[in-house]
This record gives C-alpha cells, sequence and structure tokens, in this order.
C-alpha cells in the first residue's frame, strides 16, 4: 500500500529520465523502492530521496548497499527543507496522504493532521510553480492538489493512477 509497485516505476523511469545527467527527487522516498529500482534501470542517471522517517532511511540506505547501487542517495528530512530547483524532474507517491483522516499510516510515529496535508500540498504546489519549463512530475494514486495548472497533463495510465505532467 505504501509504497510503489515495480510496474509503476518501469512505466515512470523513461518519463522522468529520458537521458543522463538528469536529476531525479523523489519526495517522501519510504525505504527506497523506487530510486533504487530507478538507479538500477538508468545507472547514468542520479536518483535522490527525501524521506522524513530515519528508521525508513535506514532500510534503504541498507538496500541500496546490499545491491551494490551508487547513483541512488537519500536524504533524512522534510522536503520542506530542500531547494527544488537543485533537481530536474519529480515522483511523487502521494505522500502526505496519510495526514487525512481516516487514511492508513505507515506508523504512529509522527503527527497527523489535515492542516499538514494543506500545508505539505500548497508548500509543493508553489514550489513546482516555480521550476522552469520542461520540469516534468509523475505523481500516482494524487488527487493533483499539489500541481499547478502551468503543467501539462502529457500521460496517463493505470485507470488515471499514475498520470506524467510537464510544465509549460
Ligand atoms: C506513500 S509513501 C511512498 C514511498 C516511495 N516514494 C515509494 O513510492 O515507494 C510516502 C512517504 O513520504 C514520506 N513523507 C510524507 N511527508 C513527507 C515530508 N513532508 N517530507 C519528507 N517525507 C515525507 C512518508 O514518511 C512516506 O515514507
Amino acid at each position: 500500500m505504501h509504497w510503489s509497485p515495480l510496474y509503476i516505476i518501469q512505466k515512470v523511469i523513461p518519463y522522468l529520465a529520458p537521458n543522463d545527467t538528469i536529476k531525479v527527487l523523489d519526495i517522501g522516498s519510504g525505504v527506497g523502492t523506487f530510486c533504487l529500482a530507478g538507479a538500477f534501470y538508468k545507472p547514468s542517471v542520479a536518483f535522490f530521496g527525501v524521506e522524513q522517517r530515519k528508521k525508513l532511511i535506514t532500510h534503504a540506505e541498507t538496500a541500496r548497499k546490499k545491491l551494490g547501487i551508487p547513483n541512488a542517495r537519500f536524504i533524512h528530512g522534510n522536503f520542506t527543507q530542500l531547494n527544488l530547483n537543485e533537481f530536474d524532474h519529480f515522483y511523487f507517491y502521494n505522500s502526505f496522504f496519510e495526514n487525512l483522516n481516516g487514511a492508513e499510516k505507515i506508523d504512529n510515529e509522527i503527527v497527523y493532521s489535515n492542516e499538514l496535508y494543506n500545508y505539505y500540498s500548497i508548500y509543493l504546489y508553489n514550489q513546482l510553480e516555480k521550476m522552469p519549463v520542461g520540469t516534468r512530475v509523475a505523481t500516482y494514486c494524487s488527487w493533483g492538489d499539489e500541481i499547478p495548472p502551468c503543467y501539462q497533463l502529457a500521460e496517463t495510465h493505470f485507470d488515471n493512477l499514475l498520470k506524467l505532467w510537464i510544465k509549460l
């Protein structure tokens, strides 16, 4: 439920990493599934994951070392602490959803609230709005609250669960 299936990642990678020297950020990287699979399929592309839960960063880093993958890096922290301009394209698996009342939670170790969902969604919306033309975003299981209207929906897959966006 909380980590991206491999078939979704396989569909996303050619879109977010169309050529070398690209930096892709997974906003809320969990146990690192997206970054590790992406880095495996595209060794010339740098995959970054930012994750607020330290224990998930530890799992991701353990897996990265066991797999011997050099082009994935995991950053412990809140995505609001990053400068998104340091990255080219973004992956987002509805990371803020667990804040909403009634949503399944990963654990009970952080504070959840509807206000946090709104705060993070608006924050990401504002950051994405400032990104250069051509910035690509892939959203999985998202309602699109965080996508500004300057992004065009380029493709949808899997009954609209996966949406591929590009900034115009
Ligand atoms: C649905 S999981 C997706 C994990 C991974 N992207 C994947 O596709 O397998 C969302 C993750 O986002 C993290 N997250 C939620 N809000 C965050 C924030 N503000 N900053 C950093 N990480 C966050 C959660 O802790 C959780 O691990």
